[in-house]
């Protein structure tokens, strides 16, 4: 039984993985990648992201995001999509121009008009806005504050629910927001915020980038994940990996097995919870290395395709 058959007989609606578009020409992983006894759901690394969807102003290229997205649909995995709005991966267009603060709204409606209807009935839930939250909970000085404000949040939003297929689910998702923390609380604030002024949004999508050794307890992550269902919105954990200090051995991956079976269990037991999705499952494909000098071994399954000691404690977590 592989990882997503255990999560469906855990009460999960999914276990996932993020798939990045030069990983389709390996074979090997595509076979893993695509079966949805191990993953049932998909989410795209990079392919739905502005700067591919949106490379010139008004000229729209889906087949980045399209390349993920339908043999997910084929193999009858859940797809998240990945995302509307965010600081990072924008085009130059984008960024290079000062637009005015009108402009850059209806830009923002036109680019969530275009990429929501594409992929119309496609996606079990959209990541609406990504990464908006400084660590003290304040908003990152990004374009969208700086040139419309903090009413870009509302707008993303509501532009996403005005365009999205019934039955989508909009998700505000950020990394250190799996504890109890200012940056949490900042979340929490924005959803009592959306709910008062009737705003649609459905879930919270925690990333849960960890270090082995250092990533939040199982005790941490429920009550974390309590203060956002309590206010009636699903919470799933949408990007795990644990990384470790390299060079690896047998002490750091039993620490990164823990550590993964916590954030695991934690949702699992978590009414609301709906899904774990690894950000990736193959060390060589992982971002990690790429931004953290001298860490890595990040995700469950080794570079020659044998499964970690973190993967058989996932296992053993779902099956419990
Ligand atoms: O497309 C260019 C390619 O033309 C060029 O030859 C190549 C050379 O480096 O770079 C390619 O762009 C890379 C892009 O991924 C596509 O592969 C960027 O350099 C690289 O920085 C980018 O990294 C992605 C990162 O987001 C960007 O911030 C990672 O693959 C992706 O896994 C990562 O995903 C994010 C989530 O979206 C949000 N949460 C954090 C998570 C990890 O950083």
């Amino acid at each position: 039984q592989g990882l997503n058959d255990l999560a469906r007989k855990a009460g999960l609606l999914y276990f996932g993985t993020a798939i990045d578009n030069p990983s389709l020409n390996n074979s090997k992983y595509m076979s893993i990648a695509t079966d949805s006894h191990i993953f049932g759901q998909v989410t795209p690394a990079n392919g739905q992201k502005w700067m591919y969807i949106e490379p010139e102003r008004n000229v729209f290229d889906y087949s980045m995001g399209d390349a993920i997205i339908r043999p997910a649909i084929q193999h009858g995995q859940l797809r998240r999509c990945h995302n509307l709005v965010w600081h990072s991966q924008l085009p130059d267009w984008l960024t290079g121009t000062n637009y005015t603060k009108s402009e850059l709204i209806s830009i923002l409606e036109n680019h969530i008009a275009h990429e929501v209807k594409h992929y119309y009935g496609q996606c079990y839930a959209w990541d609406v806005v990504n990464e908006a939250l400084n660590e003290d909970g304040t908003l990152r000085s990004d374009l969208w504050l700086t040139t419309i404000g903090p009413e870009y949040l509302e707008l993303a939003f509501e532009f996403a629910a005005k365009y999205v297929s019934p039955g989508t689910k909009l998700y505000y998702n950020d990394y250190n927001i799996e504890t109890i923390n200012n940056k949490s609380l900042a979340v929490v604030s924005l959803i009592k915020s959306f709910k008062k002024k009737g705003i649609r949004i459905d879930g919270v999508g925690l990333q849960s980038h960890f270090t082995a050794g250092s990533s939040p307890s199982y005790d941490q992550q429920v009550a974390n994940m309590a203060q956002f269902t309590s206010l009636d919105v699903e919470v799933a954990i949408t990007e795990l990996d644990v990384r470790v200090n390299l060079p690896d051995d047998a002490t750091k991956e039993a620490q990164q097995a823990s550590d993964y079976a916590n954030a695991v269990k934690a949702c699992k037991d978590t009414d609301g919870c709906v899904g774990v999705t690894v950000w990736d499952f193959y060390d060589p494909f992982s971002w990690v290395p790429g931004v953290f000098a001298g860490q890595g071994d990040a995700d469950l399954w080794w570079g020659n395709f044998t499964m970690k000691p973190a993967y058989y404690s996932v296992a053993e977590v779902l099956e419990e």
